[in-house]
Parts: C-alpha cells; sequence; structure tokens
C-alpha cells in the first residue's frame, strides 16, 4: 500500500510506544512526515519501542498522560490523529475503573478538543470487539446492539459516542476501529494484563505453566498487528468523514486450539491449568469484517498460522 498523503503532514500517535502504536510509528515514518508527536507516559508502553526514531528531527516524544490538557498545549499544527493510548486490560479495568475512566475517557474527549482547536483532518482510534460484549449472533457485525461488559467496554462505547456527537456538533472527522484480538511482535508478556497470545508464548518458551481462564472453549478473532495497522492508515486516508469499522482476520480459534498451535510451534509438553473464568470475559467474539473491506478496501495479510511463525521468527 502507499501512504504517501502522509508525506509532509503533522501527525500525532498517542500510545506510540505501545505494541500497536510502535508498529504504526514505523509505517508513518517511512512516509516523511514533517512532524510526527508520539504522546505516551509509558504506562505499558516502552521507550525502546521507538528509541531508533526518538534522534530524528521530525519526531517528538511527549511522555505524558494523555487525558492531561497540557500534554497537547504545545502542539499548534495538526493534520492527522491516531488515538490508540487507553488502559488495554478488561481485569484491569474493573481493578482500576476510575483510571480506565480517565485514560480512556478524558483522554479521547482531550484529543476531541485538540482536534477541533488544529481543524485536524481526521481522528483515528482505537475502539474495541469489547462494545459488543456478549452477543447470540456470529460473526458480529458492526450493527449489532452494543452491550458491553467491563468498565474497559463501556469507555470505548463512550468512546464511539462521543466521536458521533462531535461529528454532529463540530464537523469533526473521525474512524472508530473495532479491534479484535491483536497479535504479533512487540507485545509485552510480563504482566498478567497482557494478552494471551503472547503470554502463552513466553511461558511455554520458558517452559512454565500455562492458565486457562474458563473451560478454553471460549472463541476470538486472533488479527496480526500489521493487519490492524493498514486498518487505521486506510481509515485516515480514506475520503469518508466518519465511520466505525470492525477490525479482525475474520476467522476464529478458540483458546484450547490456540493452546494447541502454540504447544506444537514451540514443542511444548506441560498440560494446561484450567481456572476460573476471567470477570467480564466474552465467550463468543467472531468479527464480519465485510464492511471494511468494501468501505476501505482492507485486505488482512495474515491468518492465525502466518501471524504466529512471523512472531516466533522475531522473537
Ligand atoms: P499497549 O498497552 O501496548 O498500548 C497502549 C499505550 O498507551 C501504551 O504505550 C501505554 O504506555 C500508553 N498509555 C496508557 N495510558 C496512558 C496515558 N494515561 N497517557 C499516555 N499514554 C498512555 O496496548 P495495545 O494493544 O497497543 O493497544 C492500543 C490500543 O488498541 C488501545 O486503545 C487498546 O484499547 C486498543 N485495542 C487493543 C486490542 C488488542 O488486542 N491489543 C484490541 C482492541 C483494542
Ligand atoms: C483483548 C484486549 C483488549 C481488546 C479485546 C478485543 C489485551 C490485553 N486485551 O481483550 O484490549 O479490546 O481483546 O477483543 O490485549 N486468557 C487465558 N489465560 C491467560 C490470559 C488470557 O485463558 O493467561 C484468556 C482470557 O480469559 C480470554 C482470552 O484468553 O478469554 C483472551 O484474553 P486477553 O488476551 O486478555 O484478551 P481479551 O480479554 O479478549
Amino acid at each position: 500500500m502507499n501512504y504517501s498523503f502522509l508525506k509532509d503532514r503533522h501527525i500525532l500517535v498517542t500510545g506510540g510506544a505501545g505494541f500497536i502504536g510502535h508498529h504504526l510509528v514505523k509505517k508513518i515514518i517511512k512516509q516523511k512526515p514533517a512532524k510526527l508527536y508520539i504522546i505516551d507516559n509509558l504506562a505499558t508502553g516502552m521507550l525502546s519501542n521507538i528509541e531508533e526514531f526518538l534522534a530524528l528531527p521530525e519526531v517528538e516524544f511527549i511522555n505524558e498522560d494523555v487525558a492531561k490538557p497540557s500534554a497537547v498545549e504545545s502542539i499548534t499544527d495538526l493534520d492527522y490523529i491516531f488515538h490508540l493510548a487507553a488502559v488495554v486490560s478488561v481485569p484491569k479495568s474493573f481493578e482500576m475503573p476510575f483510571l480506565t475512566h480517565r485514560t480512556n475517557e478524558s483522554g479521547f474527549i482531550n484529543m476531541l478538543e485538540l482536534a477541533k482547536r488544529l481543524k485536524v483532518k481526521k481522528i483515528c482510534y482505537a475502539s474495541s470487539s469489547a462494545v459488543y460484549g456478549e452477543q447470540n449472533q456470529m460473526p458480529i457485525y458492526e450493527t449489532a446492539q452494543l452491550n458491553p461488559q467491563s468498565p474497559y467496554g463501556l469507555s470505548k462505547l463512550l468512546n464511539e459516542q462521543y466521536a458521533k456527537a462531535f461529528y454532529e456538533w463540530e464537523s469533526i472527522s473521525s474512524m472508530g476501529f473495532r479491534f479484535f484480538n491483536v497479535f504479533g511482535p512487540g507485545q509485552r508478556a510480563n504482566s498478567p494484563y497482557s494478552g494471551v497470545i503472547s503470554i502463552f508464548l513466553s511461558r511455554m518458551q520458558k517452559g512454565e505453566n500455562i492458565q486457562i481462564f474458563g473451560d478454553g472453549e471460549q472463541i476470538r478473532d486472533f488479527v496480526f498487528v500489521g493487519d490492524v495497522v493498514q486498518a487505521l492508515l486506510r481509515g485516515a486516508q480514506s475520503e469518508k468523514t466518519f465511520g466505525l469499522y470492525n477490525v479482525g482476520s475474520g476467522q476464529t480459534t478458540s483458546l484450547n486450539e490456540l493452546y494447541d498451535v502454540l504447544k506444537n510451534l514451540t514443542n511444548y509438553s506441560k498440560e494446561p491449568r484450567y481456572q476460573e473464568a476471567r470477570k467480564g470475559d466474552i465467550k463468543k467474539s467472531a468479527a464480519d469484517i465485510e464492511l471494511i473491506k468494501k468501505e476501505l478496501g482492507y485486505n488482512p495479510k495474515f491468518n492465525l498460522k502466518e501471524g504466529l511463525a512471523k512472531l516466533i521468527e522475531t522473537a
């Protein structure tokens, strides 16, 4: 894909030191933007993810809380905002609802106000499949009734509602992307709040025990991080001024199947330990991705096996 529309532009990536954020930053830098601001307080992100870019004259790293208006005060010119900074873990959002609210909701409003002040062309932001909660109908279409089941899911739903309201009230263009379960190189594994693939892989490689919460029959759409970056950039590039899209691979895998695939890839021999299901854990999550394919030309390049092979190769 050619993303030359970013050349000579002023761009902000929040959460740019994080897992998805640093892959996006890498892709944007290649397009030679005039200025790339990265806001990240390193709560879960890592400076090492973006270290190679920090000396570039066009890059400015702002180590600040995205919810603070003062974090964006010095920015005076901006074309696009990619907003990824958030509390990302469902269990953490139950433990820390106020932090989740502050980061995810106040942080989002801070971005909308910035977009209004600087008349940005578009905000592309990370929503989540967590806005759907438990659904009967699979796969899930964007038109499904939203039913979040955690402070995290609720915060993402509020983002979407604010985005719609600011589009109508203030003509702020935005695209929200309901990422399903993203995986790939650079995802942290050393926290209980990390994504399941990074936890399983790292534990298997070290010969440590694996915990499966619930019966392992919960299903997820695991989408490779490169495809998620593709969705964000296609969204920014599109002429459309408002949108909400599922971003997945279009394929599902149960946790038990994931366990078996990774076990074979890593020659792991232990049996998993089944634990009580996590609060707010969704049983079935399967993305319908026809809308984003049709409207943005999204075309996922990696299935789970190919993505895992790439992940293991770089680990
Ligand atoms: P991540 O934790 O690696 O990235 C989040 C980044 O935000 C981190 O770098 C963190 O330091 C930063 N951050 C957190 N609080 C902040 C604050 N108050 N101020 C400034 N920076 C802050 O997680 P990720 O997987 O890269 O997630 C990126 C986005 O995608 C999030 O909005 C998340 O909710 C969303 N998302 C992720 C997934 C997934 O499966 N990984 C799925 C759906 C949605
Ligand atoms: C993930 C994302 C969330 C995103 C959502 C969209 C992370 C940390 N969370 O939430 O930001 O919005 O997808 O679909 O990236 N599990 C185990 N054992 C473990 C860890 C997890 O069995 O050691 C199970 C969980 O109970 C869950 C599944 O694996 O059923 C996936 O968990 P997790 O990777 O944390 O993701 P989600 O909660 O789906």
